[in-house]
């Protein structure tokens, strides 16, 4: 059986993402979405409801072989302890190559068996971020073409009631 993991920060799960996540599936066994918990970096969203949101638009998408779960440990570790083969990373353009390979190059080198496969992004995704969501959604622009559905609803939900409190 032939798992990877699909880790990222998901703040929030955009249609990219959920893209790579479908493709990943049609081909391995078995994909976990990882929400990689960073204690340092502030987010919009908390672990807890990035995972549930990633629940809901995998369920929603009938993709039966994708799991989600979060960790705030080294990924390579969570890669061993879960038995997965290999890391799936979206590739949007140029500007993420760097990083992407400087982190594909240290997982390699701290778990040698541990793979990192980039699939290239769809091309109607090329411009698509969770900051961009994040930013054009903060400011009242229409995000319903970014999202699935009901992340809409939660990034929504948390902007009013953000504006109640205040
Ligand atoms: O969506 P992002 O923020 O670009 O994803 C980055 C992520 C979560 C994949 C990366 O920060 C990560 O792997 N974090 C887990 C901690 C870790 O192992 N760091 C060393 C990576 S070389």
């Amino acid at each position: 059986m032939k798992t990877v993991v699909c880790p990222g920060s998901f703040d929030p799960i955009t249609n990219g993402h959920l893209d790579i996540i479908q493709r990943a599936s049609g081909i391995f066994d078995r994909v976990i979405v990882l929400v990689a918990v960073n204690q340092e970096k502030k987010c919009f969203f908390t672990p807890q409801e990035r995972v549930e949101m990633i629940r809901r638009v995998a369920e929603e998408a009938g993709l039966e072989n994708v799991r989600v779960d979060s960790d705030d440990g080294l990924l390579v570790n969570y890669i061993q302890r879960v038995g997965a083969c290999a890391i799936v990373k979206g590739l949007r353009a140029v500007s993420d190559f760097e990083y992407e390979f400087q982190m594909s190059l240290t997982n390699h080198k701290l778990l040698p068996e541990c793979e990192t496969i980039f699939f290239t992004t769809s091309s109607r995704n090329m411009y698509l971020s969770s900051s961009i969501v994040r930013q054009v959604g903060g400011l009242g622009g229409d995000i319903t073409q970014f999202v699935p559905p009901c992340v809409y609803e939660r990034i929504h939900q948390k902007l009013t009631a953000g504006k109640g409190s205040k």
